[in-house]
């Protein structure tokens, strides 16, 4: 039995390229007694993994010949293990690799009574998954909303920030996303049902643009994005604001990050800046999952995935999320 598999051929410099990563042939050891083989339907591209291709993160960096590392959706073909039947959904940490073998660690089987009807076995590795549980941890554990106060989001037709919108909307917030063009500011306004939406390639001035859709001011920015975003977010904050540190999309290929320049609004409107690692919550993944099933299951929240096709698109697919190509939660199915 074999596999196919990515893995990192050079550290990318800037932007990746497809000669980054090789496709190579990987021969699996027979099964042992405890062990089960998975045939992986899907694999997720991240834009957080940017940052392990050329140094340590927040785990450390990716070897050069390792397996890119992503959440995967796959199926227990091959069993030896209890923990593991035949014919078994999991969901895992797998990578950029057609099969895996597992004693178990590290895989979830997927709940049949939670994963069916509206929420899609996909789902585990998107709004159930990593993106939406940054949303819902970064919200309401950073954030601190209260109803009646004003959510500024970056990136908002991507996976986290459209969670995080849309959880903003079910406390009781005035909603307000950033997104790039026309499509993705229509998908954040009629299918995520913001309280508006800035398409900020459309604009000159992006704080002035803000400021009009907020003109008493922003609560909380989520920021996915960092950069001359998060910049003009700063401009528009009102005292006591928060800002969440999801994501810096906009720096992870820069050499040298651009920064922020407004520093001084932090002094005089007592502003706070948080960042998260999503795992850090991972005690209260279970809690977080149930409440988004329960949203996504009446219907209140709306999760969207760009499935691209092919093992083979892997590197493609993963450098069109610097692009600007995806709308919603993209993954490969092989
Ligand atoms: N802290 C954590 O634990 C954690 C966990 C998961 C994800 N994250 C972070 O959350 C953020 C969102 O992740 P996601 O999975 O939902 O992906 P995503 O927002 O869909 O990311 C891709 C999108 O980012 C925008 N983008 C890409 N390059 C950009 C640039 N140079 N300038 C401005 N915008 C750019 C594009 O949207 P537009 O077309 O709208 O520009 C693109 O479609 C990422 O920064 C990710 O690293 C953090």
């Amino acid at each position: 039995m074999s596999a196919k598999r990515w893995v990192l051929a050079a550290r990318p410099d800037g932007l990746p390229k497809p000669s980054d990563f090789r496709a190579e042939m990987l021969d699996l050891p027979p099964l042992k007694d405890g062990e089960a083989l998975i045939r992986i339907s899907h694999a997720s591209v991240d834009p957080g993994m940017r940052g392990r291709l050329t140094g340590d993160s927040y785990a450390p960096a990716l070897g050069l010949g390792e397996t890119v590392e992503s959440a995967g959706i796959g199926e227990v073909v091959t069993s030896r293990t209890a923990k593991l039947p035949e014919g078994a959904l999991v969901t895992g940490g797998f990578g950029w690799t057609t099969h895996a073998i597992s004693d178990g660690r590290g895989v979830q089987m997927l709940d049949p009574s939670v994963f069916g009807g509206r929420v899609r076995p996909t789902a585990a590795i998107g709004v159930m998954g990593v993106p939406g549980l940054t949303a819902y941890f970064g919200l309401s554990d950073l954030g601190q909303p209260k109803g009646g106060e004003t959510l500024l989001v970056s990136s908002a037709a991507g996976p986290v920030g459209a969670t995080a919108l849309q959880i903003g909307r079910l406390l009781g917030l005035k909603t307000i996303g950033i997104a790039g063009g026309g499509a993705k500011r229509n998908y954040v306004l009629d299918e995520i049902r913001a309280d508006a939406c800035i398409d900020y390639k459309a604009q000159s001035d992006l704080a002035e643009a803000i400021r009009r859709e907020a003109p008493d001011g922003v609560d909380i920015f989520f920021d996915n994005v960092g950069g001359e975003q998060l910049d003009a977010a700063i401009l528009n904050m009102k005292p006591g604001g928060r800002i969440v540190i999801s994501g810096q999309v906009s720096e992870y290929n820069a050499a040298v990050p651009r920064g922020i320049r407004w520093v001084t609004p932090f002094i005089t409107k007592r502003l706070r800046m948080a960042g998260l690692v999503v795992y850090d919550y991972r005690k209260r993944f279970p809690e977080a999952q149930a409440r988004i099933a329960a949203w996504i299951n009446d219907g209140s929240l709306s999760y969207r995935e760009d499935i691209i096709e092919g093992f083979e698109a892997l590197p493609a697919a993963f450098i069109g999320l610097f692009n600007h190509e995806n709308l919603g939660r993209r993954l490969v199915k092989f």
